[in-house]
């Protein structure tokens, strides 16, 4: 099966009862990781794993060995398939998207082509309001048949795991609709959902000028009915200039800590905001966007457990500076890469985009790209145990590319159509 027709492909991975697959003749296996490690730091983001001329054995769904040709196991039961030369590579997880919306914001774009600025769009009452009556007027169905359509889409460019948003509600029974449908997601697509509240994304139209009654709605009525009923994993506020102010993020983050949701938060799109330092604080599995930072915040970020995360698919589309993923890394910092995906900043969920973005317009390494949209990103959504690298044990979800000249095509010819087969859960 291909998926040059951009339809999303998952043939059942694993063979009969007790059987598996073997696959011979991987032209290169890519992300092979022994380390144990679950996420990757400074140099360590140089080191990705590849082996050349190479078989690998899936069973029960996991990736239970791999070798060179040279040393090809007996199949064992195994049905056997020849990849005639083709490259494997991990899924790419996609630790931050907003893919639950209803209709588009292709309005806005004109008016920011015509000159108007994020936060003024926003300030007109467009932005994220405007997707929050889309979202108001449209059924869980209906919201559930769009968000599918753009996960399939993700599918066929390789993503096997992504976190979404809640965000568009902005009233609890809103934000509560919105989590149900991620919900039915996670129960039925083939890809690893995570579910993160962001009840502050915007403050709601009932509120308005009220922006405290608003945090308060959040954290006394929000919070503890989305906990209640176990919607989420994550919490997410946006910090950031003319949004919600570093007090409100870590009132709100204390709050969610009750519930066990752990923060990953919207932090120094616009300005840098003191997010990257709250974040930090409420031990945030990860900090996104920082496309403004200092010294400060990398600094604050050192010898954390918090992973900074850049989206440079927004930079591109809203006009914003890269982040500088490259001093991170030269502070020994890991850093990993995500879509984004959202009616406003960022309208693609295509991963190796990311990828090649970040090795155009930030300079990073194909090797470092591959690591930040693979093991990182994984570890930024609380899934590196099992996910993100071609590891003995982890989760068999991995795509297959046509014969490559080198690692770094696979980037460079950012969109030719390569992704020949995708394997994800049955
Ligand atoms: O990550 N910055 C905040 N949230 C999204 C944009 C959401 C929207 O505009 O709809 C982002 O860029
Ligand atoms: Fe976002």
């Amino acid at each position: 099966m291909t998926n040059n027709s951009c339809k999303p492909v998952s043939p059942p991975i694993s063979g009969g009862a007790g059987g598996g697959l073997l696959f011979i003749n991987i032209g290169t296996l890519v992300g092979v990781d022994e380390s144990g490690l679950l996420r990757r730091q400074g140099e360590e983001m140089s080191c990705l794993g590849m082996l050349g001329d190479a078989w690998m054995m899936v069973r029960d769904e996991l990736i239970a060995d791999y070798g060179p040709m040279s040393e090809l196991p007996e199949a064992a039961g195994c049905e056997v398939v020849d990849l005639k030369g083709e490259w494997v590579f991990p899924s790419f997880c996609d630790s931050h998207t907003h893919i639950v919306y209803a209709g588009n914001r292709a309005t806005e774009w004109l008016d920011k082509i015509n000159g108007l600025s994020y936060e003024e769009i926003g300030r007109r009452g467009g932005g994220i309001l405007n997707s929050a009556d889309l979202l108001r007027d449209t059924s869980e169905d209906e919201l559930y048949r769009q968000a599918m359509e753009r996960v399939n889409e993700m599918i066929a460019k390789g993503t096997g795991a992504m976190e979404i948003k809640s965000g568009y509600g902005l009233t609890t029974e809103g934000e509560l609709k919105m989590l149900r449908v991620i919900r039915r997601i996670r129960e039925t697509a083939p890809v690893e959902v995570k579910a993160t509240f962001l009840g502050a994304h915007a403050v709601g139209r009932a509120y308005a000028g009220r922006q405290s009654d608003y945090v308060d709605l959040v954290c006394r009525e929000m919070i503890p009915e989305v906990g209640r009923q176990g919607l989420a994993d994550y919490v997410d506020v946006f910090c950031d200039r003319g949004y919600f102010t570093p007090e409100e993020t870590e009132r709100i983050c204390v709050a969610a800590a009750e519930w066990g949701m752990t923060p990953k938060l919207h932090a120094n799109e616009l300005a840098v905001s003191g997010g990257v330092q709250v974040g930090v604080r409420c031990n945030a599995l990860s900090v996104d966007h920082l496309e403004n930072t200092t010294q400060a915040e990398f600094a604050a970020l050192r010898g954390t457990s918090t992973m900074p995360t850049a989206l440079p698919g927004c930079s591109f589309f809203s006009n914003l500076p890269f982040a500088d993923v490259r001093t991170m890394i030269g502070e020994g910092l890991g850093v990993a890469l995500a879509s984004d995906y959202n009616p406003g900043s960022s309208p693609s969920g295509d991963m190796r985009f990311v990828a090649s973005l970040a090795c155009i317009r930030m300079r990073l390494t194909p090797q470092q790209a591959l690591i930040a949209s693979t093991l990182n990103s994984a570890y930024a959504m609380g899934v590196s145990d099992r996910l993100g690298s071609i590891t003995r044990g982890k989760q068999a979800r991995f795509f297959t590319t046509v014969p490559l000249p080198s690692l770094e095509y696979f980037l460079y010819a950012h969109h030719t159509p390569l992704i020949s087969k995708i394997y994800l859960r049955p």
